[in-house]
């Protein structure tokens, strides 16, 4: 049956230190470990919202601002913004830190989308809805339409006349 959950419900938090095994010849944090890390906390937002398996569908623009140092502690933070129909979108922030805690700031943020599946049939299932509380959920909540639509066009899923937005960029006036 399909419900209502809170965004509370799903916020996933993942922290890690960042080891040798984790850098590039640098000493920094190596962006694909970051991404990876990114995927696990929002696939697990995602599955505990649905209920159910999940897969990545898509991530948006992922852009690396600091670099993130050997010793350093990342923690990730995923929350669920918005669900459609089968398909659902996270929010990852990424915050760095001293191992003492101190010079905490922001590292990065991604947006990823998933899809429940039925783990027999692996066909896409309908998800829960979201209910958004405080302002900054319900901005996420609104503009959530637009990224999808976005991406959904980058990716050839949708025709830029089919969208309702963001079809002036795409189409001559
Ligand atoms: C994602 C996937 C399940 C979509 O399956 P599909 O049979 O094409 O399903 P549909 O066309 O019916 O779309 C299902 C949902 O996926 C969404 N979707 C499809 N492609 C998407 C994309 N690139 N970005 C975001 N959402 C996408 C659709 O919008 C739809 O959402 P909605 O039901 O909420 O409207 C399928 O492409 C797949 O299994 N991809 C591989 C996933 C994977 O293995 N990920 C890990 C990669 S290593």
């Amino acid at each position: 049956m399909i419900k209502e959950k809170r965004v509370e419900e799903s916020k996933t938090i993942m922290t890690e230190m960042i080891m040798p095994n984790d850098t590039n010849p640098l000493g920094n944090l190596m962006g694909g470990n970051l991404m990876r890390w990114m995927d696990i906390a929002a696939g697990v937002c995602a599955a505990k919202h649905a209920e159910a398996h999940v897969v990545t569908a898509s991530v948006d623009h992922v852009s690396f601002d600091l670099p993130i140092k050997l010793g350093n502690v990342i923690t990730i933070t995923a929350i669920l913004t918005r669900a459609f129909n089968t398909s659902m979108e996270v929010y990852v922030e990424v915050q760095v830190a001293e191992i003492t805690g101190a010079n905490l700031r922001k590292s990065n943020h991604a947006y990823f989308s998933f899809v429940a599946l039925n783990a027999e049939t692996m066909k896409p299932i309908k998800v829960h809805k979201i209910s958004p509380e405080n302002p900054s959920e319900k901005a996420k909540y609104e503009a959530a339409t637009r990224r999808r639509e976005l991406r959904l066009i980058l990716s050839g899923r949708m025709k830029p006349e089919d969208a309702n937005d963001l079809k002036e960029i795409f189409l001559p006036s």
